[in-house]
């Protein structure tokens, strides 16, 4: 979906599926009822009138209530003023428990908020803008998408199988729904909108041509749109629902050769992605990637902050005894107000984590203070909604909670952390 900046959209979805959905526009400035809460789903036709309570859609699961969810049957209106800065999004299924197998299964899609100002910079346009959706994926001998669900039917018990505890990995790796495609460019600049949108499945991008010639990955956008200036970078790292807006200039590769896109972390085959095949040479490029990009990118600062907190990503045990993950000691339950926030007001959150979480704040988008007690990383410039953890590591991010008051989440970006309860509330007043 494309959407112009401050022109707002609705979109109806219908829920033709067996189960359960809810719709969430991830990095969307979006008010509270249209920001799809895991609880306010859309039911389907044949589904108990009376799970519509529930957390999970279904009664008996031994999840409490949530008196605040609102429930609709079939069709729902999602209401996006696209009021925010420009910018690659996704919308994916949020639906309370089963997030992970519903995106796994492509309950996901790109949305990208336009404006006159971005267009007016002259970056690489029209088919030499190239948004590019990189998720892996495993198949059964049937070709159905394989996913290691404890219920495949996905009504009744969430979770999945012992081994896959700690996230669930494909061995195909899909860009836009293709396995590996190759893409036809000509010898040119080229911007590549990229989001991981694996459940699980951390990259390290690179762009490397048939001699072994590494191209550069110009940054000039981060999650929530344009940074202050291009950053360089010979790899890009990419944790599950981060989105990098990147300039790859073609122009000296040779006609007919191939420019791979590899992923450093990945083992055999998943350690390709796609390939850029150059079919022709361009006739022209006026593209630029100007040295001053975006003036408008907010500068908090620590003596702003009316406070600071802390939150623990770690392993537990949920409710149910279950193993699970945590945020500060904490299984997610909707029914609780895990932090109050006023609006307007700017706050540090210091995050800290066991093993690799992506963390993600919805409504807001915040700026990485520092990592690990050091100054923040390369990739960790402009503005993001998703901050990567690495095993250990803690961050320090600021934000100011504007926009709408109202219930939001924020939780790891492991979907399988997500749907084993690394999720937590705060509450805009
Ligand atoms: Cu991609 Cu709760 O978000
Ligand atoms: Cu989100
Ligand atoms: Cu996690």
């Amino acid at each position: 979906m494309e959407a112009r900046r401050g022109r707002p959209v609705t979109v109806t979805h219908r829920n033709e599926l067996p189960v359960p959905t809810v719709v969430h526009l991830h990095g969307g400035r979006t008010p509270a009822e249209s920001d799809g809460y895991p609880t306010d789903l859309v039911l389907p036709a044949a589904w108990p009138k009376t799970a519509s309570h529930s957390t999970d859609g279904m009664p008996g699961t031994g999840h409490m209530a949530d008196p605040r969810a609102v429930a609709t049957a079939l069709t729902r209106d999602y209401i996006f003023p696209n009021d925010q800065r420009p910018t690659l999004l996704w919308y994916h299924d949020h639906r309370m428990d089963f997030t992970a197998p519903a995106i796994w299964r492509g309950l996901a899609g790109l949305y990208i908020v336009r404006d006159d100002a971005e267009e007016a910079l002259g970056l690489p346009a029209g088919p030499r803008e190239v948004p590019l959706m990189i998720a892996d994926g495993a198949f059964a001998a049937d070709g159905t998408l394989a996913y290691p669900s404890l219920d495949p039917t996905l009504r009744h018990r969430s979770g999945v199988t012992e081994p896959y505890l700690a996230g669930v990995l494909g061995d195909v790796i899909l860009v836009n729904g293709a396995p590996w495609p190759v893409h036809e460019v000509d010898t040119a600049r080229h911007r590549l909108r990229l989001l991981n949108g694996s459940n699980a499945r951390h990259y390290e991008l690179e762009a490397v041509c048939e001699d072994g010639r590494r191209l550069e990955l110009v940054q000039i956008g981060a999650d929530q749109g344009l940074l202050a200036a291009p950053v360089t970078h010979r790899t890009l790292p990419m944790a599950p629902a981060e989105r990098y807006d990147v300039v790859v200039d073609f122009t000296d590769v040779p006609v007919g050769t191939l420019v791979r896109v590899r992923n450093r972390l990945g083992t055999g085959r998943t350690r390709d992605v796609l390939a850029f095949r150059i079919a022709r040479r361009a006739t022209t490029d006026d593209s630029r990637v100007p040295s001053a990009l975006a003036t408008d990118l907010p500068t908090w600062s620590r003596q702003e902050a009316v406070r600071v907190r802390d939150f623990a990503f770690r392993a537990g045990r949920m409710d149910d005894d279950r193993h699970g993950w945590l945020v500060g000691g904490r299984a997610f339950d909707p029914a609780r107000v895990d932090v109050t926030v006023g609006l307007g007001d700017v706050e540090v959150w210091r995050l800290i984590a066991d093993v690799h979480h992506p963390i993600h704040l919805h409504l807001v988008g915040f700026r990485v203070l520092s990592r690990g007690g050091r100054p923040p990383l390369p990739h960790d410039a402009g503005l993001k909604d998703t901050v990567s953890l690495r095993p250990g590591e803690s961050a320090e991010i600021i934000t100011r909670f504007d926009g709408y008051r109202g219930r939001y989440l924020f939780h790891c970006h492991n979907a399988e952390h997500e749907d084993m309860a690394m999720m937590a509330n705060f509450e805009v007043v």
